[in-house]
């Protein structure tokens, strides 16, 4: 490539810009640049989270793979040389396939107005690219950067329980129960995945399958 070239990759396609312009943040370029309007623009200024997609690089050093969640509307797009960029788009929609970080949202009504949606998945999924079985520590510290106007935060929380490795539950921890709702706990399987309500059945939930996710772009490791 050649040296005055910005090569980096959205959603598994590849981007070659030769002209990038230095002030473009990562925010506007999806937005409008690529139409990917999933990503959304709360504060503008990093405080909301609305903006969150997940950057994923190559550390030759380790030669491991980083994912992690960042706020695109503080992004410069010149910062991205190398770089894969997962917007909401590429996790799921319902054009292709809804991913489980989607499905137990929704079911579990975690979304209303669904504005801060797309940027509560991206935190989620960018843990559990990392950490396929988080603790609820792990779960409530990804999420700390979202901010909701709408639901309280509970539910979007009770989602994403079903995704921890060990079933915990408020201040019950290990008895399966729920200080909120004792009478509502699904006890829905034997490895005790409990949840705090009635209002979803994890029965239902789609397992997570970690294959079919997007690969890291191999060219990127060559750069
Ligand atoms: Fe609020 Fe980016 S739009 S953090
Ligand atoms: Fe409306 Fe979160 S669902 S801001």
């Amino acid at each position: 490539w050649q040296s005055d070239e910005l090569i980096f990759f959205v959603n598994g396609k590849k981007i070659i810009e030769k002209h990038a312009e230095p002030e473009e943040l990562l925010l506007s370029y999806l937005r409008k640049g690529l139409c990917l309007t999933g990503v959304k623009k709360g504060c503008g200024i990093g405080g909301c989270g609305a903006c969150t997609v997940m950057i994923s690089t190559y550390d030759p050093v380790s030669k491991k793979i980083l994912h992690y969640p960042a706020n695109s509307c503080l992004l410069p797009i010149c910062s991205l040389h190398g770089a894969a960029v997962t917007t909401v788009e590429g996790v799921g929609s319902t054009k292709t396939r809804i991913h489980p970080i989607q499905e137990r949202l929704a079911k579990c009504h975690g979304s209303q107005c669904g504005f801060c949606t797309p940027g509560m998945v991206m935190s989620m999924y960018a843990l559990l690219r990392n950490h396929p079985e988080p603790s609820m520590e792990q779960i409530t510290a990804a999420l700390d950067g979202n901010l909701c106007r709408c639901t309280g935060y509970r539910p979007i929380i009770d989602s994403y329980k079903s995704f921890a490795g060990e079933p915990t539950c408020c201040q019950l921890r290990g008895t399966r129960q729920c200080c909120l709702d004792q009478e509502g706990v699904h006890a829905s399987s034997d490895k005790g995945d409990g949840m705090c309500s009635n209002l979803c059945n994890p029965k239902e939930f789609q397992p997570m399958d970690p294959s079919q996710e997007f690969i890291f772009p191999p060219e990127l490791m060559r750069m």
